[in-house]
């Protein structure tokens, strides 16, 4: 059943599905000969004005034409999709033989190093590693150390208050009270950790790192203490560094002594980073303070002890040749990186 209208519209639609190359040019297809106003869609709209002897064939064979190119279109959609399909699979498949994208590697923070470094050295000399808490009561930061309330040496550190009685700790020497009233003597203790000060300038951080050092037993002296910081110091600054140690005063220490190394910028001939004097400071020490150690409960007859705090910062600054403090806390890549 055909007739030359409808056959015409359909031939030519089949010939333009057959010289299709691609999905978008089939759907242009539909719309041209099947869409609202297609081509076959316009004959099937206007069939009430034929004649009532035309209009059954020419309507009857419309709809079969519509039927057949209907079919025809969703087959030959069907197969181009599909290879279209596959040849994006194509284009998008991963070139395995590209080389990978690496991971950027960390490092480890130079003041961490420092301080592990620290810790090993006097973890391999006997002792063992004690800690405290960041925010410390008055009595344990000033109190127990020999600093009460009207002492000038409250002024050597200037503290942040969280309340009267509370604080950001402002050296690692309250954890001196807390090991020794944990435990009797001997005691043989280091404590890395952070403290905090109303302090800041190239050589001052008002966060900082320290280790303290306590050491405590019958017949501890002041040689033990030198000979343990040199040795220390050879091991942290090589075998030809120089240290001296220079009378100081600490409440909690008598006699104090604070320790120097020769300025790594100037060699000792002066300069902005040691403030012309050709030392930089690294730690404050001396023989544990009797009345500390009755605070603790320990017998002063009995028991001697010495102590020391250095700064993990002062001690990375010299070992690495920085001569600003506050490169450490900027976490700039460029400068972190080089600690590989
Ligand atoms: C003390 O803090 C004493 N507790 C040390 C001590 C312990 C003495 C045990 C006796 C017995 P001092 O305030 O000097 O002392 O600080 C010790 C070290 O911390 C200094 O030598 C320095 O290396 C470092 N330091 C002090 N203030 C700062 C700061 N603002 N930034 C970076 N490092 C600092
Ligand atoms: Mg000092």
């Amino acid at each position: 059943m055909s007739h030359p209208r409808v056959e015409a519209v359909a031939g030519e639609a089949r010939a333009a599905i057959d010289r299709a190359a691609s999905s978008a040019e089939l759907e242009g297809i539909r719309v041209k000969y099947l869409g609202r106003s297609g081509d076959l869609t316009q004959i099937l709209k206007s069939l009430g004005a034929l004649s009532p002897e035309e209009r059954p064939q020419v309507g009857a064979a419309a709809n079969e034409a519509k039927r057949e190119l209907e079919a025809l279109l969703d087959a030959r959609l069907e197969a181009t999709r599909a290879a279209e399909r596959r040849r994006q699979r194509e284009r998008e498949r991963p070139d395995l033989t590209l080389p990978g994208r690496r991971p950027a590697r960390g490092v480890v923070h130079p003041l961490s190093r420092v301080r592990d470094e620290i810790v090993t050295i006097f973890t391999g000399l006997g002792f063992s590693v004690a800690e405290g808490p960041e925010i410390e009561t008055d009595a344990y930061n000033f109190e127990a150390l020999n600093i009460p309330r009207d002492h000038p040496a409250r002024d050597m550190q200037d503290t942040f208050y969280l309340s009267p009685e509370t604080l950001l700790r402002t050296h690692t020497s309250p954890v001196q009270i807390r090991a020794m009233r944990l435990q009797k003597p001997p005691v043989r203790i280091i404590c890395p950790g952070v403290v905090y000060r109303r302090d800041a300038d190239i050589t001052h951080s008002p966060m900082f790192h320290q280790v303290e050092g306590l050491a405590v037993d019958r017949d501890v002296t002041m040689a033990d203490l030198k000979g343990t910081l040199d040795l220390f110091a050879r091991e942290m600054f090589g075998p030809r560094s120089k240290i001296r140690f220079r009378p100081s005063f600490f409440p909690f220490t008598e006699p104090s002594a604070e320790v120097d190394v020769v300025c790594f910028l100037c060699a000792g001939a002066g300069c902005r980073v040691c403030t012309q004097s050709g030392w930089l400071e690294i730690l404050g020490s001396g023989m544990v303070h009797p009345q500390v150690l009755k605070n603790v409960g320990y017998d002063p007859e009995e028991v001697t002890g010495w102590a020391f705090g250095m700064g993990v910062e002062r001690i990375a600054m010299l070992k690495y040749g920085v001569d600003d403090i506050r490169l450490f806390f900027e976490n700039d890549l460029r400068f972190l990186s080089q600690f590989a």
